[in-house]
């Protein structure tokens, strides 16, 4: 292989380096196109083969279904990690001792205090708020209560801005999940795991004693971990771009958060769950749904299928699949969701529009199941999820600060009217 690309417009030629990934991706540099060609640029609406940046965090291989955290396999880390080791993993680029661990942990849980007067704004919302809007909202007004902004060539700085999020998000999820279930507001305990607290300020009742279920624990911390990092995704792309503007953290958090909340990203989740329950309400008849997911002139598409960069499988779905039976299992729940589920996705898997077009049950498909298993309500689901996208947002956003990129501005090509002369009022 060449170590240049060549490109000619009319009679011109030009040369442009290529450059490799440590996983011999190869990439254009076109850097210096525009410069070069006195004016040209690259137009790739959804930036299906534009690379935005260089990052060493996370390794994903779509055609092979491969996903790594910093080199390590998401198979092995949703096996035997801890969220909090993985989220330390993805920020700082190794896995903790166990020292390391310890003191990211009290560091994150003596920054968990949200002020007070955050719950007058979370007071405000109306009950039939969604909590992504709360959460981004909350996120955002954190910037008010903590305003200098972060000097990103301090380590101290930067490391205290990462503790004051990680403790602090968990906090505002359970509070956005206490106010549509009614139950007043908590800080959860200390003494706690940073998943256990989770669990215990979410669901824990002021005239009863919270005891974790383990298998609970363990399900909710393997999904936190097959969501905490996704590469250059919309949420992720969306907080490095809101961050090269030198936004804050928080700031450029909150932007992520509503990026996530999409049905097309991960408000998928919740739309799975919404149309497996219409499909079972409808009967069950998943064949009727996948004639019109084919269906060009209908706009369903069937939820938790397809993904931009898995056109093999998803292999954090396959890990899902698992813990989805497994939960429900030792739970003693068995769900008609689930059967839906199922044999909606064997339709799929032997049906050619879905196999010609490598569409194939992506993350969001088996999570909701799982959430709803350990009761948690559907509008909640996307909130999980940033919830645990946080490390990997945090990670993303530290990378681009600390690798100096430059402010995002991408270009375009201009299709509207060309000048015009002002007309008066009276005369158009
Ligand atoms: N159901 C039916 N058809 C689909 C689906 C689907 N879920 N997904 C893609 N297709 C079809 C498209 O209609 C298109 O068909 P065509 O070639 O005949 O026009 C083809 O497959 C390619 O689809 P695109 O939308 O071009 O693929 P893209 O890579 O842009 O989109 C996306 C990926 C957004 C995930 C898409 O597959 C989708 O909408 N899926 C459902 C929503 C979902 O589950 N999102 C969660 C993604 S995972 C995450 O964010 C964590």
């Amino acid at each position: 292989m060449s170590e240049t690309a060549k490109l000619k417009i009319g009679d011109n030629s030009y040369e442009f380096p290529i450059i490799k990934g440590s996983e011999n991706e190869l990439a254009i540099d076109i850097k210096t196109l525009r410069g070069e060609t006195n004016g040209v640029i690259t137009i790739d609406p959804g930036y299906k083969n534009t690379g935005a940046c260089k990052s060493a965090i996370t390794f994903l291989n779509g055609e092979k279904g491969v996903l790594r955290y910093r080199g390590y396999s998401i198979e092995d880390l949703a096996e035997k990690a801890d969220f909090l080791e993985v989220a330390y993993l993805l920020i700082f680029g190794e896995l903790p001792t166990k020292e390391k661990l310890v003191k990211f942990h009290s560091d994150i849980k003596e920054n968990a205090i949200v002020d007070d007067d955050v719950r007058k704004i979370l007071d405000a919302f109306p009950k039939i708020a969604h909590p992504m809007g709360i959460l981004s909202s909350l996120t955002s007004a954190l910037t008010a209560f903590n305003p200098s902004s972060v000097n990103v060539d301090s380590d101290e700085e930067m490391y205290r801005a990462i503790v004051k999020i990680m403790g602090k998000l968990p906090v505002l999820v359970s509070w956005a999940m206490r106010k549509i279930n009614g139950l007043p507001l908590n800080y959860g305990s200390n003494s706690l795991g940073y998943v256990e607290n989770v669990m215990n300020m979410m669901f824990s009742k002021p005239n009863e004693e919270y005891t974790v279920n383990p298998i609970v624990k363990d399900a909710l911390n393997k999904l936190l971990i097959l969501h905490a990092d996704h590469e250059q995704n919309c949420s992720t792309s969306t907080v490095r771009i809101v961050g090269s503007s030198h936004a804050g953290l928080f700031a450029s958090l909150s932007a992520g958060i509503s990026a996530l909340w999409g049905p097309l990203h991960g408000g998928a989740n919740q739309a799975v769950l919404e149309m497996l329950e219409s499909i079972k309400e409808d009967g069950g008849d998943t064949k009727k749904y996948m004639a019109k997911a084919k269906d060009k002139n209908d706009p369903f598409r069937l939820m938790g299928f397809g993904h931009r960069v898995y056109k093999n499988f998803d292999p954090r779905a396959k890990i899902i699949k698992v813990a989805a039976d497994q939960v429900l299992n030792d739970l003693g729940i068995d769900d008609p969701i689930l059967d839906v589920a199922k044999s909606l996705e064997q339709e799929a898997l032997n049906d050619p529009y879905f196999v010609d077009r490598k569409l194939y049950p992506n993350v969001d498909f088996y999570s909701g199941i799982i959430y709803r298993a350990m009761g948690i309500p559907v509008e909640m689901f996307t909130v999980m999820f940033a919830l645990g996208r946080l490390p990997g947002w945090i990670a993303q956003w530290r990378e681009m600060r600390l690798g100096k990129e430059p402010i995002g501005r991408p270009r375009q090509i201009y299709t509207g009217e060309s000048l015009r002369k002002f007309k008066a009022i009276q005369k158009r």
